[in-house]
């Protein structure tokens, strides 16, 4: 069973890839796709592809990544092999599955907080459904709280909460709980720049850091920040 849905995984991701405007289908192309295989469209997700289309289905009632971006995450996950991965703000949990797969390939793991117990639910039956779940350890609560009582580094911070609580978490997560040469990952960093301003001008202009602000879509992206190896 593990391996027939990781084979799943593989071919979604590459043909999810391939096809598309920039790469993708569109959730309602895919779901399309899906009720001309099975004659009609099921209420229980059966594969991978389902999942996420049944994701983009509800997407608007949750703020969440575009596709893209999710893709993008799961990019940088396998590119710099990361295992240990924090995410802030889980929603319905479209990223986090984006990075749980990654996980599955590097064999890492996942930890992703979210403040609303409901949407805590939402995403853990996603997970469940994607056969993610042991990839992920999910934290209910106020990520400002949480992330201080963490105790092992992570590879790759991806900031996604309260964008006007990003200056405390980097102060939170900073210097124990990234490690050198790891990632800080920002959503909204052009959308939402002005609520994230100070932080923005943190990012750029801090010594131990490189910043890049990602057009990762027509209108925003991401403040991808490496911490260097050594501090300036
Ligand atoms: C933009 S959404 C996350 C989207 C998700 N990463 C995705 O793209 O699929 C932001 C989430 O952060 C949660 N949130 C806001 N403030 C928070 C806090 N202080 N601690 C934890 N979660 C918080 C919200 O409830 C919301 O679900």
């Amino acid at each position: 069973m593990k391996a027939k849905g990781r084979i799943k995984r593989r071919e979604f991701l590459r043909t999810s890839g391939a096809a598309g405007v920039g790469g993708w289908l569109s959730g309602a192309a895919l779901m399309r796709g899906f009720e001309a295989e099975a004659g009609a469209a099921s209420t229980k997700p059966e594969s991978l592809e389902q999942i996420m289309a049944q994701l983009d289905a509800i997407s608007s009632q949750y703020p969440s990544a575009p596709k893209d971006e999710g893709r993008f995450l799961n990019l940088l996950v396998k590119a710099t092999r990361a295992r240990r991965v924090l995410e802030l703000g889980t929603a319905h949990g479209y990223t986090t599955i984006w990075l749980a797969l990654a996980l599955e390939a590097t064999g890492g793991s996942l930890t992703t907080i979210e403040i609303l117990p409901e949407r805590v639910e939402l995403a853990r039956k996603h997970m469940a459904d994607a056969g993610l779940t042991a990839r992920v350890n999910f934290k209910q609560g106020d990520a400002h709280e949480i992330v201080p009582t963490l105790t092992d580094p992570f590879e790759i911070a991806y900031l996604d909460a309260d964008k006007g609580g990003q200056v405390d978490y980097f102060k939170k997560l900073l210097p124990r709980l990234l490690v050198p040469g790891g990632l800080l990952i920002a959503h909204n960093a052009i959308l939402l720049a002005d609520k994230m301003k100070d932080y923005l001008e943190l990012v750029r202009h801090h010594p131990d850091f490189d910043t890049v602000i990602l057009r990762a879509v027509e209108d925003d992206g991401m403040a991808v920040s490496y911490r260097h190896r050594k501090a300036a």
